[in-house]
């Protein structure tokens, strides 16, 4: 193996396709990211065939440009890294078979990478990881707090029984009249409210590190639906203010006692929800409050990129984990089979 190591990777489980060139596992040469956000507004959400055929035209010119930017050539590069699963079939494939293609004919080992453990080791790429660990993961399909040990090691201790937060984000956003993705347009509004609507933390089980959104979304429509029955007036910014602490209140405080009962070194914060500004202040101030060190990637970071899967593949590809020719991708896929 090279002295410098260099992963190609490939991210396009939704609707970005993005192409990286990681050196040695935390240094990015390149991270292009081309978000097809405007085209799914007008649907107001994803629709999985058109993000396919996104990903099929802007793979192939991504991959030259990610080469060129890094000013470097597919003989200077290791191994090329893929998202495997969670996410949509179709737009998995897409960066699979690209992969693939890059892998057999330049003849590199390809290392499939499951999309929440990139969200993980996209803190890798600011700060070290500190061993053991506690990762709170919170996009728009996942909402999970997982225990690692060491690299590669996945535990998860509690996970959403219905909705992802990222998902409740944007399912209240559509009950005020907010576009997709609104989860980043409620967090700016909960920055000019008031917490008058006091809709309920649903702590569920007392020793549980499990969450549930789905009584606190339909807490947040039913009030809006009485409220207009009455013909009473709806405070916007107030909704998004009550919806975020709610939200907040109990990620942040089934973070810290999962942190204080693994007795870990870490918190990391990880998935698109990672960039809320109520979430990360609140967890600077609990966690330095608990002497816990806190990691939370920059926004760019937060939300679907390559660099993250570059930056898990990297450990993986040291680790011999690489696939064949026949690698799948997989629409759901559990974190703990990826574990060492
Ligand atoms: O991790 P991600 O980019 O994609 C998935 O793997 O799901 O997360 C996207 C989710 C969306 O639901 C989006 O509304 C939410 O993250 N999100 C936010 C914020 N920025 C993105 N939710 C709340 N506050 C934000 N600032
Ligand atoms: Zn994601």
């Amino acid at each position: 193996m090279s002295k410098e190591t260099l992963i190609l990777a490939i991210e396009s489980s939704c609707d970005e396709t993005s192409v990286s060139i990681i050196k040695n596992g935390t240094e990015i040469l390149t991270n292009i990211v081309l978000s097809q956000i405007e085209s799914h507004k007008r649907f107001g959400g994803v629709v999985p065939e058109v993000a396919s055929r996104h990903h099929v035209e802007g793979i192939t010119t991504t991959v030259d440009e990610a080469l060129i930017e890094a000013e470097i050539t597919m003989n200077d590069v290791d191994a090329i890294a893929v998202t495997q699963g969670p996410g949509l079939i179709g737009a998995l494939l897409v960066g699979i078979n690209a992969a693939k293609a890059l892998a057999f004919a330049y003849d590199k080992p390809l290392v499939p990478v499951h999309h929440i453990a990139g969200h993980i080791y996209a803190n890798n790429l600011e700060e070290p990881l500190q061993f053991p660990l506690m990762a709170l993961i919170v996009s728009g399909g996942h909402t999970e707090l997982v225990y690692m040990k060491d690299h590669l090691s996945f535990e998860v201790i509690g996970e959403t029984r219905d909705d992802a937060v990222g998902e409740a984000y944007d399912k209240v956003a559509r009950t005020i009249g907010l576009n997709y993705p609104g989860g980043p347009q409620v967090d700016r509004l909960a920055s000019e409210g008031q917490d008058s609507y006091h809709f309920p933390r649903v702590w569920l089980d007392k020793d549980s590190y499990d969450f549930s959104f789905s009584g606190l979304k339909s807490a947040v429509i039913n009030k809006l639906h009485n409220l207009r029955q009455k013909g009473e007036k709806i405070n916007h910014a107030d909704v998004a203010t009550s919806f975020q602490n709610s939200v907040v209140e109990v990620l942040v405080g089934k973070s810290i006692s999962a942190c204080k009962h693994y007795n870990v070194k870490q918190l990391l914060v990880a998935g698109g929800v990672a960039s809320n500004k109520g979430l990360r202040s609140n967890l600077v101030e609990a966690c330095a409050s608990q002497n816990i060190a806190l990691s939370i990637p920059s926004p760019a970071l937060c939300t679907d990129n390559a660099a993250m899967i570059g930056a898990a593949g990297y450990y993986l590809y040291q680790a011999g984990l690489t696939a064949d020719m026949t690698l799948n991708g997989f629409n759901s896929m559990d974190i703990e089979s990826f574990s060492m």
